[in-house]
């Protein structure tokens, strides 16, 4: 990605080259990521025999079989998703990153409550990793839960690199038997066109005529790849993205060649599942089995039993299932899209089940984030609101500009708070695609007992209201999980100082 020009104004007067120099000037505009305050929330996070946990990302050109198309990408080592990165809450993470792409880039620790310089946002908490240079990230995970990392540089995260971290509970409950980890990404890379390519299309499609553009339904009409005027549109989410995908992956494998999941049966499951996709929500349902939801975005939620799961971009969930006997498909439909990615879940034999397999409890009840209700050890404390801010969602295909209260990053000012505040975020969803809101360094809770997450759908004119603690001082970017509408100017940052 160019480096954006205001960004450039923000680390010039920052001074890349020298944080520490400016660290003592205490403006709310600009925290500088290397802050005092930075330090002080992080040596509270430390704890004398801390545990180290070490591991290393190579961010590399190299080619992928996806079970059949083999594709050039950029991806973490020789595999997508890329390592598998494991610790337990409290420990220290310390992760270099070997930067061999033909350009710079980063690597975001997404729904972490990390120390700001650590969290991987070039321009705002740290110099890009300039192509041939490394980095060393080394932060505490606080909270256990189910994370994942990708780059926060232009629309990288639309190849190959991104991979789950994982963060244990120092004592593990242990109320399963056995684990399964499934990332679900929409694919493109290496198909004859590359994610700058698509950014490029959208933003030069000019979204057909004035009238298409007003509608914003999602209805691009670019070159092949964007929507080519078919409407992608769900009744569970209105417009539903802006990208035909090639592929869509479990695992980084289409559904003709799918992973299996081996268990026995009667044995209980906890499945983990991360939406790493781009423009691509995913409603995900096991043949034969319900789903019981015991945790979003890391955070445990009031147990809830389902058919079938929608998972913005940017989410993650994690739930229990008792095994049956026999060969099942896990289906992740692309919502509002054609096509779906596919897993197998094996405990006996038996014919596997076809590629584009349609279990019957996709269309039962579905369950979104703002059904579930946060486990009441997760709960945030009442307490007066101390500053609200609105986040009005706006924008369309026409001319293909994303915005927030009508900027376009990186115009628009940071939302002030203070430490210490309640703050309340409501997310206005004021076009008719919906939008994953992530919030970095927090994780904020839906108002009124609802879920602990980092990352929620907003569905077109909806309006969704979160409230976090200011507890984690920084630079913390706020922005829709569709990596399009944020390079496209759907982001901003809440800033604050100790
Ligand atoms: Cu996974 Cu700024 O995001
Ligand atoms: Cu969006």
């Amino acid at each position: 990605m160019p480096e954006l020009s205001r960004r450039n104004v923000l680390i010039g007067a920052i001074g890349l080259a020298g944080f520490a120099a400016v660290s003592a000037c205490e403006s709310t505009a600009a925290v500088p990521p290397n802050a005092e305050s930075v330090r002080r929330g992080e040596a509270l996070r430390r704890r004398s025999g801390q545990r180290l946990v070490t591991a290393r990302l190579t961010a590399r050109p190299t080619s992928i079989d996806l079970g059949g198309p083999v594709v050039n990408t950029w991806a973490y080592g020789d595999s997508v998703p890329g390592p598998l990165l494991r610790a337990s809450a409290g420990d220290l993470l310390r992760v270099r990153v070997d930067n061999r792409l033909p350009t710079s880039t980063s690597v975001h620790w997404h729904g972490i409550a990390l120390r700001n310089d650590m969290d991987g946002v070039p321009g705002v908490t740290q110099a890009p990793i300039g192509a041939g240079t490394s980095f060393t990230y080394e932060f505490t995970v606080p909270d256990p839960g189910t994370y994942f990392y990708h780059p926060h540089s232009g629309v990288q995260l639309d190849r190959g690199l991104y991979g789950t971290l994982l963060v244990d509970e120092q004592a593990d409950p242990g109320d399963y038997d056995v684990e399964w980890t499934v990332v679900l990404d929409d694919w493109v890379d290496g198909t004859g066109r590359t994610p700058e390519d698509v950014l490029t299309d959208l933003k030069g499609s000019g979204g057909g005529t004035p009238d298409q553009g007003h509608d914003m339904g999602g209805t691009g009409m670019g070159d092949m790849g964007t929507s080519n005027g078919e409407a992608m549109t769900s009744p569970l989410l209105g417009g539903a993205g802006d990208v035909i995908y090639p592929h869509y992956l479990a695992n980084g494998r289409i559904p003709a060649a799918p992973v299996t999941l081996a268990a026995k049966p009667g044995q209980r499951v906890r499945l983990r599942l991360v939406n790493a996709g781009s423009d691509t929500a995913f409603r995900v349902a096991l043949g034969g089995h319900r789903l019981t939801v015991t945790h979003s975005d890391g955070f445990p939620v009031a147990p809830v039993t389902t058919d079938a799961l929608l998972i913005g971009m940017g989410e993650r969930y994690d739930v229990l299932v008792t095994v049956g006997d026999g060969v099942f498909p896990l289906v992740a439909l692309a919502e509002g899209k054609t096509g779906n990615a596919l897993a197998l879940v094996r405990s006996a034999a038996g014919t596997p089940p076809a590629a584009s397999a349609r279990p019957a409890e996709l269309e039962g009840k579905v369950t979104l984030s703002t059904d579930l209700r946060a486990a009441d050890t997760v709960r945030l404390q009442p307490r007066q609101v101390d500053r609200s801010h609105d986040l009005l969602l706006g924008g369309s295909m026409a001319g293909y500009r994303w915005t927030i209260n009508g900027e376009a990053f990186p115009d628009g000012d940071p939302l002030p708070i203070e430490a210490g505040q309640r703050v309340r975020l409501r997310f206005q969803n004021r076009s008719m695609m919906f939008h994953p809101m992530h919030v970095h360094g927090h994780t904020f809770a839906l108002v009124r007992g609802g879920a602990r997450k980092d990352t929620v759908i907003v569905r077109p004119m909806q309006t969704v209201e979160v409230d976090l603690d200011a507890n984690n001082p920084g630079q913390w970017m706020t922005h829709c999980h569709n990596i399009y509408h944020a390079e496209a100017g759907m982001m901003t940052t809440i800033s604050y100082q100790a």
